[in-house]
Order: structure tokens, then sequence, then C-alpha cells
């Protein structure tokens, strides 16, 4: 067991829950900041049965204070910045709220780092949404950035901020580029996850019509717990650098919606609706990433198909809408 310190932001996300698992069962102390909310936000820490575990510090990406007060209580071996405004559809709609949170707060993180904890290994949770306008048909490290969103545009900042303290201080901060991955704890905004609830209401008769926009665009999609082995294992490298994180497969959304409905044995031109309201002002039309750095230095490879991911989505939102069915009648 390692007996290590990890400070995690975005603890109440869907990735902080599953790293937070991983690194409890490798025997790492885990403290999570946590936002103070008006309502519930630790329901996936219950669902992997860990909510009890974690040594929880309050604390706002946006207060710098609050993190440095965090770094003094938690000593962390590993800092893990998960926390962001990570939709990026709201990012239009809240944009300096969305570069406040997911830019210049890094370097609050990295400041509280190089004031007062130097030792500690820091990881940022960059993205493939900083690729937009795609510059090659398959993307890595090397592939220039041309992001199309503020939530792009925003995680950019945070992306080069991270390397340049790892230049400028000698921190061991690596950026992990992640293209999309998803699991049955994704917020329910997001594309698959509205797709694998809807197909569920569907299947047991509480919805008749799934109202989605762009069905064209691609992703490379991956499961999340996957993907924070991968964080992990960033921080256990000599050398910090930065990793592209993907499966290389893309699929469009029209797919990954079929496959969905064909789990349950629906067809889905039964029930998709095109709805304009779901356009984005810019859109990033296809996403592939290349892991194979990844895989040579970090022995990394993604271990789930996309078929097996939105099946596990789709049986855990048919427990969820039945469990909610069943409360509603015995009520
Ligand atoms: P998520 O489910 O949206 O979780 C975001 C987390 O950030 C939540 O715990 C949220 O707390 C917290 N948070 C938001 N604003 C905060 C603030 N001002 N101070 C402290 N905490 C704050 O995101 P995710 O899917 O787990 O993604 C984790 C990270 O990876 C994000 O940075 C995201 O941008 C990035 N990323 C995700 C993907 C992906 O496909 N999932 C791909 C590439 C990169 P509350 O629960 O209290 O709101
Ligand atoms: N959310 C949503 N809702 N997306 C839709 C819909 C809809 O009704 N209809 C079509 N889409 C399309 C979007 O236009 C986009 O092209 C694609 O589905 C995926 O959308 P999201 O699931 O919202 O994810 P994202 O790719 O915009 O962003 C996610 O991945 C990024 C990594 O590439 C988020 O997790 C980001 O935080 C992450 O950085």
């Amino acid at each position: 067991m390692s007996g290590k310190s990890a400070l995690i932001t975005g603890i109440t996300g869907q990735d902080g829950p599953y790293l937070a698992k991983l690194l409890l069962d490798k025997g790492y102390r885990v403290h999570g900041l946590i936002a103070r909310r008006a309502s519930d936000n630790q329901w996936r820490l219950r669902e992997l049965g860990i909510a009890g575990e974690i040594k929880f510090i309050d604390g706002d990406l946006t207060d710098a204070s609050s993190l440095i007060r965090a770094v003094n209580l938690a000593k962390p071996d590993e800092f893990y910045n998960l926390a962001a405004q990570s939709f990026v559809a709201a990012s239009w709609d809240q944009p300096l709220l969305t570069a406040t949170v997911n830019g210049l707060a890094v370097t609050h993180c990295l400041e509280a780092l190089r004031q007062f904890s130097p030792h500690t290994r820091f990881y940022q949770a960059s993205t493939s949404e900083m690729f937009g306008l795609i510059q090659a048909e398959r993307q890595d490290e090397k592939t220039p950035f041309y992001p199309r969103s503020p939530y792009g545009v925003a995680k950019l900042y945070g992306h080069w901020i991270t390397v340049n303290y790892r230049e400028s201080f000698g921190l061991h901060a690596s950026s992990g580029i992640l293209f999309n991955h998803e699991s049955p704890l994704r917020g329910i905004e997001f594309v698959t996850r509205k797709v694998t609830d809807a197909v569920a209401r569907i299947k047991l008769g509480s919805q008749r019509e799934l109202r989605l926009g762009n069905i064209d665009a691609k992703r490379d999609w991956g499961f999340a717990g996957d993907y924070v082995e991968a964080m992990w294992l960033m921080l256990q490298q000599d050398q910090a650098d930065d990793y592209v994180i993907a499966t290389g497969v893309t699929t469009t959304v029209r797919d990954m919606c079929r496959i969905a409905f064909r789990h349950v044995d629906l067809e889905m031109d039964d029930y998709l609706v095109i709805d304009p309201k779901f356009f984005r002002p810019a859109e990033v039309e296809v996403l592939l990433g290349n892991p194979a750095k990844a895989r040579a230095k970090l022995g990394w490879a993604p271990k789930t198909s996309l078929e097996q991911l939105i099946g596990a989505m789709v049986d855990a939102d048919l427990r969820r809408v039945a469990a909610e069915l069943q409360a509603r009648v015995t009520a």
C-alpha cells in the first residue's frame, strides 16, 4: 500500500469518484476539494461506495486562498485538478465563469504548489476540445490547437500554464489531453448519457421521443474508468509530460445513439427528433485521437469498446428509471 496523500478537485464530478476509487484501492489517503452547493452533489461517490472514505476540504477553484488551505491540510504527494465548468454548450452562455474556472484558476492551483508544496506532482485535466477545428486527421501531442468554444479557449490557457510552470519552475506538472470519456456516472447534459437515459425511459414507457442537435458530429469515446488510470500513470513517471488519451476510434452521434436503442431492441428512427435548439454556435465536427505515446511510455491502452460502454450506461439507466417509476407507484 502506498501511504501517499492525494488531493482531487472535481471530486463530485464524473471522473473524480473513479480516480478516488483507484487511489483508495492503491492505499492513498484521498482528499477532495468540495465546493459548497445548495443541493446534494455526492451521489456519484455514494454510487461507487466511497463517500465515507474521502477527506473533504471545503473550497472553490476561484478562491486561491482555499486552494492554499487545501494544500496545507492535505500535504498531497499528488494533486489532480479535475474541477471545471465542463459542459461545452454552457460555455457560450457563461464565458467569463468558464474562463475563470477552467483557465485562470489553474494558476491558483499551480501557485499554491509553487509557493507551499513544490514537491507535489500535478495533473491538469486538458481536453481534445482544444483541437477544435482539427488540423490533422488523427490528433496527437504535436497537433496544433484550434479551439472552437469558450470552453476550449479557457482550457488552452490551463494547458499552457501547466507546461509553463513545468518549464519555468521545474514543477512535476503534466497535462492529460483526454478525448471524450463516458460512464454510468456521466452528467445527464452530455450526449451519451442524455441518449442512454432517454432510451431507458422510452423502453419503460415514460418518454416518447428523444430530441438531439447535430448527430453528424463524430467523437472518440472511451470509458472514464480506463482514463483515470492514465491520469495516475502520468504522475508515476520520472519526468512530467503531456499525453493524448483516446481510443483511436471515432463514431458519429447517430451511430452511438443507434447502439443504445439496439441494446433494448428498439429502432432509433422511430423516436429520434432533430431539434435546432441543440445546435452550437460553432461545432467541433470530428475528433479522433492517436494515443501512441501513452501506449509506448505509460503502457496504457483502453480496455472498453463503445458497445460495452453504451450497453453498461443503458443498463444503469434502466435500473435507475425503474426504481424511480416504482417509487412513484408506492408514494
Ligand atoms: P464534471 O462531471 O462536469 O465534473 C466537474 C467537477 O468540477 C464537479 O465536481 C464540480 O463540482 C467541480 N467544480 C466546478 N466548478 C468548480 C469550482 N469553481 N470550484 C471547485 N469545484 C468546481 O466533469 P468530468 O467529466 O468529471 O471531467 C473532469 C475534468 O476533465 C474537467 O476538467 C473536464 O473539463 C475535463 N475533461 C473531461 C472530459 C470528458 O469527456 N469527461 C474530456 C476531457 C477533459 P459540483 O459537482 O459541485 O458542481
Ligand atoms: N450535449 C449534447 N446534447 N450534445 C449533442 C446533442 C444534445 O442534444 N445533440 C448533438 N450533440 C453533439 C454536440 O453538438 C457535440 O458535437 C457532441 O454531440 C458531443 O457533445 P457532448 O456530449 O456535450 O460533449 P463535448 O464533445 O461537447 O464535450 C465533452 O468532451 C470534451 C472532450 O472532447 C465534455 O466532456 C468536455 O468537458 C470535454 O472536454
